[in-house]
């Protein structure tokens, strides 16, 4: 019984520490007005929450309901289309709309971000009567007079400058992919700049469904916190709980089960014996029936059986004697009434056969033509 109480205490704390860490993550995910990009570790909603929600230099600002933003130190504001946790990536665009123009700017020093492949583009400037229509320009650096063209080949790049282009400068671009024998002037630098970062390394417990996180506020080693995303967090403690509430529930009514079948049966053993003792069922309101016994030549005539080594009892029979309860053992002697079947030690059902005609199991009188005169050990 004590050792009982002890694991029910133990079960119980187990079931509050689990809830209690279903329910707590380390930071829930920040979102932007309606804005659809989910903000969490490493990058931290400046004002929105507090400082070890995030990593330094992740800091993303509210812009509008729509938009979010990220400052670099050396290149200033970006808007920000995506972010993926999993890779490790962040889309950012330009608030002019002019993505080459910050590329001929772009210092990603003092910053934790950086290329994830960079390529050098070669940028030019050249009269707009020499490419008028025959290359792609890029419109948002181009005027009227002066079209800007940038590409990868400077086998392509030095042949504009025969034809009266200048080169305004040659840089590493950040791309998300590099490609080869581009002989072509590229508009392409429009896309978003795609960046990545090496610290923290968060994407291995995102792909398990963890949430990454600071360890403590004064240091920045992270930790792989393997709790629920956010909208599973009330379910998931929820789930929780009700095990816990469920299981003892259960547990307890399988014993109740138990315990009223054992009652049952030892209800019925002891109906049996009292019935024995009073030589009448008259107590039994279940056994109101007249009640008369059979003579000793019936009862003689029903067949009796030594048990043998099996143990083993024919017909619709258990292991015990349905009387006294107590199992039958191999050289028990056991009587069978012939017209059900069922079996009894042959103390036991004798001595019910002398007060009533009547099968204790099945409660049917067995009929005296069938009583065949059996003797015969197995
Ligand atoms: C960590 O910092 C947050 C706020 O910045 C504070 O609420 C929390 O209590 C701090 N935790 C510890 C362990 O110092
Ligand atoms: C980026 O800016 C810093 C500070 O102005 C400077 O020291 C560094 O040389 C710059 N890097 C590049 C690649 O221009
Ligand atoms: C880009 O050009 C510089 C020289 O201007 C060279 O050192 C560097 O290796 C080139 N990078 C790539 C990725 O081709
Ligand atoms: C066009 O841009 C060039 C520089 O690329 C500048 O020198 C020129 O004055 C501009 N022309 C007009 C009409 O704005």
């Amino acid at each position: 019984m004590d050792s009982l109480i002890f694991f029910s205490v133990l079960f119980l704390l187990l079931c509050a520490a689990a809830a209690a860490a279903a329910a707590a993550p380390p930071c829930p995910t920040a979102r932007c007005g309606k804005n659809k990009v989910p903000i969490r570790f490493p990058f931290r909603l400046q004002g929105k929450q507090p400082e070890s929600c995030g990593y330094p230099g992740f800091n993303i600002g509210c812009e509008s309901q729509y938009t979010i933003s990220l400052n670099l130190p050396y290149s200033g504001e970006f808007f920000v289309r995506d972010i993926n946790y999993l890779d490790q990536q962040i889309d950012l665009y330009d608030p002019y709309d002019c993505i080459p123009k910050r590329l001929l700017s772009l210092n990603l020093s003092g910053s934790p971000f950086v290329a994830i492949f960079r390529q050098n583009y070669t940028f030019l400037n050249c009269p707009t009567q020499v490419t008028k229509s025959r290359f792609n320009s890029i419109d948002c650096l181009s005027n009227s007079t002066n079209s800007v063209l940038a590409t990868s080949s400077a086998r392509l790049a030095s042949k504009m400058v025969s034809s009266s282009c200048r080169i305004i400068t040659t840089l590493p671009i950040p791309v998300s992919w590099t490609t080869t024998d581009d002989e072509e002037f590229t508009a392409a630098l429009d896309a978003d700049i795609q960046l990545t970062w090496n610290a923290p390394q968060c994407g291995v417990c995102e792909e398990q469904g963890g949430i990454c996180g600071l360890k403590s506020n004064s240091s920045e080693e992270i930790a792989c916190f393997h709790t629920p995303r956010r909208k599973a967090e009330g379910l998931q403690a929820f789930k929780v709980i009700s095990l816990c509430i469920a299981l003892p529930a259960l547990a307890g009514a399988i014993g109740i089960a138990v315990f009223a079948y054992y009652q049952e049966r030892s209800n019925r053993a002891r109906e049996i014996r009292m019935q024995l003792n009073n030589g009448t069922a008259e107590v039994l309101p279940q056994l109101a029936v007249v009640v008369t016994g059979l003579d000793e030549s019936t009862i003689e005539s029903y067949e009796k059986i030594v048990l043998g080594e099996s143990r083993r009892v024919p017909g619709p029979n258990d292991s015990t004697c349905p009387i006294c309860l107590s199992e039958y053992l191999s050289q028990d002697t056991i009587r069978c009434i012939p017209e059900c079947k069922h079996c009894f030690h042959v103390e036991c059902i004798d001595e019910w056969l002398r007060v009533s005609s009547m099968c204790p199991v099945c409660r049917n009188s067995p009929s005296k033509e069938d009583a065949g005169s059996h003797n015969d050990p197995v």
